[in-house]
């Protein structure tokens, strides 16, 4: 091997290193800031000139509530000290007195064992003094990088006054190549900077400089990059332009008309329930968008279509005039083919839906939905599997499961299912539109429609287990996101 050429700093570094063991990286200086040693001390063992292990440990701050008892002193040492001026107190002046303090005060002093009896509290002797002081003692070396003991150390943070954190730090130490590298140092009475003066005094003819390591390694840039779930939408959308589909838009707020009523989903449905569906308080009424089919889809509902019965029940008018966030991107299909009806049609969108849902891990309430829909006479069922099963291993995952479903708008209606580590979890829905929805429309071709989720499909792409982590912003995962398939 060629002989490794060191910095200044790198020496600086090693030298101070070759007589100890297991040197953490934040224990000295050698005579250097620290970005500077920090950065000698990754060339050097990049280089492979020291040894580098990796030391997790905890550090603690203390919180502005801590800080202010360090100050002013903990709210039950107020209240002892209250009690020693007045022997003993209502409960009503303490609260007075302590104000926003008295609950927190209450609980820790009977913690003590002083306890309220019949609404009044009384001074006890004790060393209680002594307590609250070796506290604040304590809090204040947490405060300047002391340690303390446990057992405080739990109650602090417990109440809040701490909080611990995770850092970790390079422990280093001097291997044989090192010792080598210390030993050549010198020798060669390189120079590391030329000065102007050196170019202008002709000096610099007369020097050798360290010669540049062309090896060397540069610190990474992180660029902007995509964040993961647009990557994800990028792809998705590449893959329905590749198969011949049109982008269609749509809007978050909806008349419920469109998102519902159109698709044959009964007033008294329980999606439309306020604990599934945001309603908007716009302020006034709305007309009907189209109010040429209102009648179509009134007579559908209550009287059904052709042999198909209806819902028998009173549609009204009023209903379908409110505003809502909509719920699904069925109604970008449905607005999009009433506007298109006269010619087959290939859409798709990728856009944002809000259900009023808890969230846990595989629940959001505020999601993109890919939805898309073919329209032509010669499409069929298996037209639609065929379509899922390609869209899906486009992407990479090929095996996707297809099982019997309900959905008002549809028949058949089949939902898209897949195991995430042995709990199915599923994707979407699809199915083809029912002659209710079809008809009122003036479709008269089969509609294949699919609505499927973005953000568990996200969910596989990435690896994650919990749906959330995609919204958590996690630098390190936004940097170093890797796609599982
Ligand atoms: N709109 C349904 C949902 O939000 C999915 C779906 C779309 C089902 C199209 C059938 C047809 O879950």
């Amino acid at each position: 091997m060629e002989k490794t050429e060191i910095s200044v700093n790198e020496y600086k570094v090693l030298d101070y290193i070759k007589d100890r063991k297991d040197v953490p990286e934040d224990s000295f200086n050698a005579g250097l800031d620290d970005r500077i040693k920090s950065s000698a001390v990754s060339y050097l063992e990049f280089k492979g000139l020291i040894d580098v292990k990796k030391d997790t440990y905890n550090t603690y701050s203390v919180s502005d509530e801590g800080r202010k008892y360090i100050d002013q002193g903990f709210p039950e040492e107020r209240l002892y000290r209250l009690l020693m001026q007045k022997n003993k107190c209502s409960l009503e002046e303490l609260k007075n007195d302590l104000g926003s303090d008295y609950k927190i005060a209450m609980a820790n002093i009977a913690k003590m064992g002083i306890k309220p009896v019949n609404g009044v509290l009384e001074f006890t002797e004790g060393h209680f003094l002594e307590e609250f002081k070796s506290r604040r003692d304590a809090l204040s070396r947490i405060e300047n990088g002391e340690k303390i003991e446990d057992e405080m150390l739990e109650v602090f943070m417990h109440r809040g006054l701490v909080t611990r954190h995770r850092a970790t730090r390079r422990i280093i130490n001097i291997n044989e190549n090192g010792r080598a590298a210390l030993e050549g140092y010198g020798q060669n009475d390189y120079l590391e900077v030329l000065t102007p003066e050196m170019i202008s005094s002709g000096e610099w003819k007369n020097r050798k400089f360290r010669p540049y390591d062309l090896n060397s390694r540069v610190e990474q840039i992180n660029g902007a990059g995509l964040h993961p779930l647009t990557y994800l939408i990028e792809n998705v959308r590449k893959i329905f332009l590749e198969m011949g589909f049109t982008e269609m838009h749509g809007h978050f707020i909806e008349y419920t008309g469109w998102n519902m009523d159109m698709l044959f989903i009964p007033q008294d449905h329980p999606a439309r329930d306020l604990q599934d569906t945001f309603y908007v308080n716009a302020g006034k009424e709305f007309e009907f968008e189209n109010p040429e089919i209102l009648d179509m889809v009134k007579k559908v509902h209550e009287k059904g279509y052709g042999k198909y019965s209806g819902w028998d029940y009173k549609w009204s008018e009023n209903e379908a005039r409110k505003l809502i966030l909509r719920t699904h991107t069925t109604v970008n299909t449905v607005r999009y083919l009433y506007n298109h009806r006269d010619s087959p049609q290939f859409v798709f969108s990728i856009e944002k839906v809000f259900r009023h849902e808890s969230v846990d891990w595989k629940h959001l309430s505020e999601l993109y939905q890919i939805e898309g829909a073919v329209y032509g006479s010669n499409v069929n069922l298996s037209t639609l599997k065929w379509l899922l099963r390609e869209f899906y291993s486009r992407l990479g995952f090929n095996n996707i499961r297809l099982i019997p479903s309900y959905y008002p708008y549809t028949e058949p209606s089949m939902d898209v299912a897949v195991d995430i580590n042995g709990r199915e979890v599923e994707l979407g829905g699809s199915g083809i539109f029912r002659p209710e929805v079809t008809r009122p429309m003036g479709l008269r071709s089969p509609v294949l429609a699919f609505g499927l989720g973005l953000e568990r499909l996200a969910m596989l792409y990435y690896g994650l287990n919990d749906i959330r982590e995609i919204y958590n912003s996690d630098l390190d995962w936004l940097k170093n996101y890797k796609i599982k398939f």
